[in-house]
């Protein structure tokens, strides 16, 4: 008779030898899910920090992408998965907003994982097809609100980060706009760059490279300050826009009732990570860098999603946003 890894791991913890679990941890590869296509930002961010992860833990920690729904398919996944450390999820802000925009969430995101650690705060950008009929923020702004049925707004689903940035950009004009969803801002990057979309906000770790290309037209990034590896895009506040500022930030995640010694270790690769120089050079020249390493912990992480459920609530009830 085959045991599910769920029944030897409650067994085990039963008996008491949770520490033998985790003594041994990781004996085989560790999944780490991305609830985003491949070639997006989250799963940029996520790729990076598996590789150090894996060399750190002497096992491959493999990158799974489940897109879907804003990214609440992956998180559920995850949510639901074996608490034994064998499967984690790399999420972002998503992992808050979702909390009010999915009135039927399948979890909880406050208490149906153990957080691992913070990752990284990506910078938004505003960017258009190469051929948009705009040359500046103000002229974008003017261009949506004379044509707002001409203009179409790529976005990963509601629970998105480019769905949020979406829609302060939305707010901010009084324009609602056609949306088109994808699964990830990476398939959505390619329809922006064929010019199949109009306009989208999403990050820098997605958005950089096609920017510097002359691939697509960008207007501002969304932080108070300006972007190093983007110094001649103004931010949203310098350029007449202040309510759409947002910066993705991201956390590591396993499941509710992982033991603490199988946390701490993987919090322990996650810190290497974050120090790790291919991956600071990597996230720097992709206009982001890792947290410090007072964010880079479990409690830091927990306290940090209820803060940004409670920050983002009233916003997103306030747009009337939701999905059910
Ligand atoms: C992605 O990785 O595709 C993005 O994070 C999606 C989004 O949140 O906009």
């Amino acid at each position: 008779m085959r045991f599910s890894t769920l029944a030897v791991t409650a067994f085990a913890l039963a008996l008491g030898s949770a520490p033998a679990l985790a003594e041994n941890f990781p004996s085989r590869p560790v999944t780490m899910v991305v609830p985003f296509s491949a070639g997006g930002p989250t799963d940029t961010v996520a790729r990076l920090v598996a590789q150090s992860m894996s060399q750190t833990l002497g096992q491959q920690v493999i990158v799974e992408n489940v897109g879907g729904a804003g990214g609440t398919i992956g998180a559920g996944r995850v949510a639901k998965a074996d608490p034994d450390g064998y499967t984690i999820l790399l999420h972002h802000i998503g992992q808050a907003t979702s909390a009010t925009l999915y009135r039927k969430l399948a979890y909880d995101p406050k208490t149906d994982f153990a957080p691992i650690g913070l990752v990284t705060d990506v910078p938004m950008t505003i960017v258009a097809k190469k051929d948009f009929p705009a040359k500046d923020l103000k002229e974008l702004v003017a261009y949506v609100k004379a044509n707002p049925d001409k203009v179409t707004l790529a976005n990963a689903g509601v629970g998105a980060a480019s769905h949020l940035c979406g829609m302060l950009f939305m707010q901010a004009l009084q324009t609602p706009l056609t949306t088109v969803p994808y699964k990830g801002t990476g398939p959505a990057m390619n329809d922006l760059v064929g010019g199949q979309v109009d306009l989208m906000c999403d990050q820098t770790t997605n958005t950089t490279g096609q920017i510097k290309g002359g691939a697509v037209k960008a207007y501002a990034v969304t932080t108070p300050t300006r972007v190093a590896s983007l110094p001649d895009l103004p931010t949203t506040r310098e350029a007449g826009l202040p309510g759409v500022e947002v910066a993705v930030w991201h956390g590591l995640y396993a499941p509710k009732g992982t033991p603490d010694a199988v946390v701490t270790k993987l919090n322990a690769a996650l810190k290497v990570a974050l120090k790790d120089a291919t991956v600071k050079q990597r996230f720097a020249e992709l206009g982001t860098e890792p947290v410090a390493e007072a964010r880079a912990t479990p409690k830091a992480l927990g306290d940090f999603v209820g803060t940004e459920i409670d920050r983002w609530r009233p916003l997103i009830q306030a747009a009337g946003v939701y999905a059910d």
